[in-house]
């Protein structure tokens, strides 16, 4: 092929990506599969490797750019970006709207409703179409270039679809169902876990390196157009997101229209009703004059305009007491500080325990033991302390004090410069040698199964089990005579410990609980290497060689098997008869759902949710969040949420339990 022909070819199967696209992300409309799209990006790819001389800054190939920035330019806002005046009852939202008509003719006011995403505000500037500068708020005036982190973003189009000029605003958000398998997958991997979905986004927006962004699953909805040249704008608030829609900006879909204040408060309630099955979180909804000229003459105040006003959602939140704080010593040593609450009510279940963090948040809350504080559950889930009640505290309220020690080892901690983590560094800390051994017989890991929290402590602390590699020595007289365990339970555990030594090489990888290792790193390892001995004196280089094994892993990997320590465990499992290979026959077995992804939606009988996602991961599946056009099928537990009416929209295959049983016994 010759470079013209060439060139022709990639600005088609750019345009006709960027179509698909659109239809799938601002449209929700996908018109062509998932391996029709990823066919054309591949297609795309080879072309731009084959004339590299060709490939543009807009190319969809060219998400992440080649090089992290080295710091976050200041971006000067043409126009200010302001804040909302916010109201919180019906009674304060009708003071607002006589006021707002006041200043204009009554009964000439159209609002425009739309949902207030809890998120980060971001500027977006196009040029001639080509998206140049994204910016973070900062302070109003001026904020920063986070141009390279918000081009990961998918449903943000690097071109418009007309080759106008303009700055628009909107919400950077991480969709709530994604921040829950994110912080899991955190979790997984012993990383300090997010504390809200906003969190999650705001530090994904402030890293210098894209790739962070580009791993995580940010999305945008664009609410506002604040200039434009190249083509009239339109003269109405309604009508403009109707033209940022037809740019490719993906707006939000829950808007409404409404004619005074009484269809005002009847969209926000509607709005509250909905807000548990939006896709992302919000806070309340925005009302906003559609008239634009009349925006104009309204003006604003120096923080916020006068023509626009948030009503917020009123978070079930409770009053409840600090009886103490604990800590908490994990897998990897970081030390977790840990409220223990007054047990209290709230949004349907019981809340005795709210994680701290750590020491730089209890003293940005200024948390103390005997403070009466406010609870709430973040991201509707994990629950969170909003705020102290000052003025109730007595003289009594104790500071917390982050121990200089291990609460468990006695060894001193430390916390590194930059790091937010105090940690204890003593591999042989009891609490950390005991998350490994729960974490070693977990499900994902070597499924030993009775083998939990309590037996994993009695065998400890009986000095039965000082590493994992301790545990294929056990004798059944041994562990009859710990407690709770008769004879029967005894053979059980020794059958399944007996059983696991027959896992692949994966499965024994994961569960060694090296720092940075998910399930999936394991797997592409496992599949690499073949031999725990090979990866076991594998370099750097060698490791990093692999497709998504970066450095960072690639180094955890590196100290964790030059560890004395580490060696005389492994040498235990392998005398012990520990499979140390990856059986690739076996793995072909295992991949029945390859390729296959799943979404879960209601309660299954069967099996837990987390349950059920490993059984479909160790057959190569894979279980997504939300329906979308890449979702095989949906798998229909009891009273299922509004999943089920999107998967029947997109034409998503929907089983049920019995039938994924039968999918998994049809190998
Ligand atoms: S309008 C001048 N619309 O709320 C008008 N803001 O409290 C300012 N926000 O900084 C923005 N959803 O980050 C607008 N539909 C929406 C919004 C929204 C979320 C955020 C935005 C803004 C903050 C103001």
């Amino acid at each position: 092929m010759d470079s013209k022909t060439a060139a022709r070819k990639l600005n088609e199967l750019r345009k006709l990506i960027d179509e698909h696209n659109y239809a799938y992300h601002v449209l929700d409309n996908p018109r062509i599969s998932d391996e029709q799209f990823d066919g054309l990006m591949r297609e795309l790819g080879r072309l731009e490797s084959l004339f590299p001389e060709l490939v543009t800054a807009d190319s969809p190939s060219r998400r992440v750019g080649g090089q992290a920035a080295d710091a976050f330019r200041p971006v000067l806002h043409g126009t200010p970006m302001l804040s909302l005046e916010n109201v919180f009852s019906e009674g304060e939202l009708l003071d607002f709207f006589r006021r707002a008509e006041k200043i204009v003719m009554p009964d000439s006011l159209l609002w425009v409703g739309e949902p207030k995403i809890d998120g980060l505000a971001v500027s977006l500037i196009y040029e001639k179409g080509l998206f140049v500068r994204g910016a973070t708020r900062g302070d109003g005036i001026t904020g920063e270039d986070i141009t390279h982190n918000l081009r990961t973003i998918k449903s943000l189009p690097l071109r418009l679809r007309k080759t106008v000029s303009i700055e628009a605003r909107g919400e950077v958000f991480i969709p709530k169902g994604d921040f829950l398998e994110l912080n899991r997958s955190r979790e997984r991997l012993g990383l300090p876990l997010f504390a809200n979905p906003r969190n999650a986004a705001a530090g994904s927006l402030r890293q210098l390196d894209p790739q962070v962004a580009a791993g995580r699953p940010l999305d945008v909805l664009v609410y506002s157009l604040v200039s434009i040249s190249g083509e009239e704008p339109p003269g109405e608030h309604w009508r403009t997101l109707q033209y940022l829609r037809e740019l490719g900006l993906k707006t939000s879909p829950h808007t409404a229209l409404v004619t005074d204040y009484k269809q005002a408060v009847a969209y926000f309630q509607e709005m509250e009703v909905k807000r548990d099955d939006l896709p992302y979180e919000a806070d309340g909804v925005v009302l906003k004059v559609n008239d634009l000229a009349m925006q104009k003459r309204m003006g604003r105040t120096s923080r916020a305009p006068r023509w626009a006003v948030a009503f917020k959602f009123t978070a079930e939140e409770k009053i409840t007491r600090v009886e103490g704080i604990e800590v908490n010593v994990g897998r990897t040593g970081a030390i977790t500080p840990i409220a223990i609450l007054e047990p209290v009510h709230l949004a349907g279940s019981v809340v005795k325990r709210a994680s701290l963090h750590n020491e730089d948040y209890i003293q940005e809350k200024d948390v103390m033991v005997g403070d009466l504080v406010t609870v709430r559950k973040a991201g509707d889930v994990i629950p969170e302390i909003v705020r102290v009640v000052k003025e109730e505290r007595g003289a009594a309220a104790k500071p917390f004090i982050m121990p200089g020690t291990c609460p468990s080892c006695g060894e001193i901690v430390h916390r590194l410069p930059g790091e937010v983590a105090t940690r204890c560094f003593n591999p042989a800390c009891p609490a950390q040698v005991i998350e490994r051994i729960i974490h070693f017989a977990s499900r994902a890991g070597m499924d030993i199964a009775g083998l939990g929290e309590s037996l994993a402590v009695q065998l400890y602390v009986k000095g039965l089990v000082k590493d994992v590699g301790d545990l294929y020595g056990l004798a059944e007289g041994e562990l009859s005579s710990l407690e709770r365990m008769g004879k029967k339970s005894a053979q059980n555990l020794l059958e399944s410990l007996e059983k696991s030594k027959m896992n692949p090489l994966h499965k024994l990888l994961y569960a060694l609980g090296i720092r940075l290792v998910g399930e999936r790193a394991a797997r592409l390892l496992a599949v690499h290497f073949k031999n725990l001995h090979r990866l076991k004196n594998a370099t750097i280089e060698e490791l990093t060689c692999l497709m998504e094994i970066g450095p960072g892993i690639a180094t955890s990997i590196r100290e964790f098997f030059d560890q004395e320590t580490v060696l005389g465990i492994l040498e235990k499992l392998e005398n012990a008869g520990v499979n140390f290979s990856e059986d690739t026959e076996r793995d072909s077995i295992d991949n029945t759902l390859l390729g296959k992804t799943f979404v879960l939606t209601g309660t299954l009988q069967g099996y837990s949710r987390q349950e059920a996602k490993e059984l479909i991961e160790s057959m190569g599946g894979r279980v997504a969040t939300n329906i979308s056009k890449k979702t095989d099928f949906l798998l229909l537990g009891e009273n299922p949420g509004s999943k089920l009416k999107k998967a029947e929209d997109l034409g998503v295959t929907i089983i049920s339990e019995d039938e994924l049983a039968e999918m998994l016994v049809q190998k």
